[in-house]
């Protein structure tokens, strides 16, 4: 039974394969701007905006690892030899740990030739200096503003609402005492607070952490400071 299944799996992705040449010259820019979701969590288009993957402007003939402002590429990118073209995009976007094992991209691909040839439609054309479309139209239908998970979403945290913006935060046995600039206090669990740091230009104002939801259910949230520093000493112990 598994192996007709297969079969039948193989036999499907040769009929897509050989298909693919057909395609490649005839991506659909508009409907590859809606794949490109898929990536917005991770690279924005903007030059240098570096988010949990490298910034794709100006990718095409760029090497591998090439970007200077991102510090985070694996040496399995940065050793590949690979220069981005139309060819090694495709190959990169079907499978990249096939294409380049042992990278950081966790990512499965795009099985659909169709589909990477509409995203590569859109992305050769919106990662050309200028051509950015703005961040609201990349981040599409994710789940957008305070809730957004992914990097692409995150908010400004330099203009928040005061409801958004900590005044201190207290320590009690497993108990974190949260008061923001409103007035209002929260109390969350300890394992439910996530403090972490965001020194670009997204990040806020030094000493002044931002609280952001995390998760579905609400009982989460992370808090975002200026700088590691700050962390401990913003912290008071006591019941
Ligand atoms: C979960 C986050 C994530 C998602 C989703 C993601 N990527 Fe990536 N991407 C990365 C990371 C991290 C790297 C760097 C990998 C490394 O250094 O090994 C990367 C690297 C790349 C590179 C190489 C860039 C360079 O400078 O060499 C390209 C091209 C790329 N991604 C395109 C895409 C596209 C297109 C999509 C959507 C179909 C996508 N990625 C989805 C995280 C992601």
């Amino acid at each position: 039974m598994a192996d007709i299944v297969k079969i039948v799996v193989q036999a499907t992705i040769a009929v897509i394969a050989f298909a693919a040449p057909a395609f490649a010259q005839s991506g659909d820019a508009a409907r590859g701007q809606r794949i490109f979701r898929a990536c917005a969590a991770c690279h924005s288009l903007e030059p240098n905006r570096n988010m949990t993957g490298p910034s794709l402007a100006e990718l095409w003939d760029r090497k591998a690892g090439g970007l200077a402002s991102f510090p985070r590429y694996s040496t399995a990118l940065k050793s590949s030899g690979v220069t981005w073209d139309d060819k090694s995009l495709d190959a990169w976007l079907t499978d990249p740990q096939h294409f380049i094992p042992g990278n950081q991209m966790t990512f499965p691909g795009i099985k659909d030739a169709r589909q990477r040839a509409d995203l590569l439609a859109f992305l050769k054309d919106a990662t050309q200096p200028g051509h950015a479309p703005a961040a609201s139209a990349q981040q599409g239908n994710q789940m957008g503003g305070m809730m957004g998970m992914g990097g692409g979403a995150v908010p400004n945290l330099k203009t928040l609402d005061p409801k958004d913006r900590v005044q201190s935060i207290s320590h009690c046995r497993d108990t974190y005492r949260v008061t923001t600039t409103d007035g209002k206090t929260r109390d969350f669990w300890e394992r439910n607070l996530r403090f972490k740091t965001d020194g670009g230009d997204d990040g806020p104002q030094k000493g002044s952490p931002a609280i952001v939801p995390a998760g579905m259910m609400g009982d989460r949230a992370d808090i975002i400071f200026a700088a590691p520093g700050e962390i401990s000493g913003f912290i008071s112990s006591g019941c």
